[in-house]
């Protein structure tokens, strides 16, 4: 068993200024990733267990049914998952690739630790590698005697490229393209469905996407000496059809200025918080995006409902 950790040493964010900035917006938004404290990935994980919400499960199923097939489609080489999330979905394809060496990039030391760590008992044959980086600010991957001479493999699955606004998200498929260096990357993506089953699946009966939204007003209480009253805010999840996406929001309640990161801020009754955007893509947007970044979409794979696809994405010429 062996695993090894490249730290670059990620410059720590300023919370406060991201907080500033985004609360400065019309409509108010901040990033989604400050959703992810420790509670949040906890709720996180909860979200991905409601009967509502069968992003997760139906993306396992799907890497597990059509494993050999991706596999054959993927040829050998290095697998590169960008973000390291629960592990749970590499697992599938690192059964069906078995690959010499698996590399995961993540911001968080802890979270590349305990992930890699867990991996490795689960697959002694391979090689893990940890890059602690922010991938945003990587001009390419660190040289390391794994890597020498490999073809990448990058995986970018659960839908989390649906945080992004389509803008970014063809800038992020841009800098994997140049990551990868010709190598392709396998892309899970969430489609348009019944708005109603999209809207359920992001509020779910039991309130963990509730709970996992006003955990951010928690979490920057805590973070950034705020007064936020959650009862002075209500939870929406609603479908955007011009955008194609979920829209999740705080939505004030009433008139009222809060306190936070050093200033204060109204809010009109009725005014929205965005906490995240989750945008949906048919397979002809997500071929149109692709093209965008310079790749072309191979292949793709999806479940008996055609709600998720599993896209093999080759750089175009
Ligand atoms: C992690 C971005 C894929 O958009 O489905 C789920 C986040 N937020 N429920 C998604 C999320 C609330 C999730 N992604």
């Amino acid at each position: 068993m062996s695993i090894a950790l490249i730290d670059l040493h990620p410059a720590t964010t300023d919370l406060k200024r991201v907080v500033q900035e985004g609360l400065q917006r019309q409509p108010r938004q901040l990033p989604a990733w400050l959703l992810y404290d420790a509670a949040g990935s906890q709720l996180f994980a909860a979200i991905c267990d409601q009967p509502e919400y069968g992003l997760t499960r139906t993306e396992i199923t799907l890497l597990e049914s059509h494993a050999a097939d991706i596999a054959n489609a993927v040829g050998s080489g290095v697998v590169v998952e960008f973000g390291i999330g629960n592990a749970k979905k590499v697992d599938p394809l690192l059964r069906a690739l078995r690959p010499k060496t698996f590399v995961a990039l993540d911001i968080s030391r802890s979270a590349l630790e305990d992930s890699l760590t867990g991996l490795a008992s689960q697959h002694p044959a391979i090689q893990m590698l940890g890059i602690c980086c922010d991938h945003s600010q990587l001009e390419g991957l660190p040289t390391h005697p794994w890597l020498i001479g490999e073809r990448l493999i990058g995986f970018f699955p659960g839908s989390s490229l649906g945080n992004f606004t389509p803008k970014d998200a063809v800038l992020l498929l841009k800098r994997f393209r140049h990551l990868l260096a010709g190598g392709p990357l396998l892309l899970g993506l969430d489609q348009p469905r019944d708005p109603a089953l999209l809207e359920a699946a992001y509020d779910d009966a039991a309130g963990v996407s509730r709970a996992f939204a006003f955990n951010l007003l928690k979490r920057l209480n805590r973070d950034l000496q705020g007064n936020a009253e959650p009862q002075n805010f209500r939870y929406e999840a609603c479908w955007q059809a011009d955008q194609q996406r979920i829209e999740m929001a705080l939505v004030s309640r009433c008139s009222q200025t809060i306190q936070l990161a050093e200033s204060a801020w109204s809010f009109e009754p009725n005014e929205r918080w965005v906490t995240e955007h989750s945008v949906k893509y048919t397979p002809d947007a997500a071929a149109i995006m692709a093209a965008q970044a310079g790749w072309q979409i191979q292949q793709r794979w999806h479940d008996d409902q055609d709600q998720i696809s599993l896209h093999l994405l080759v750089p175009s010429n």
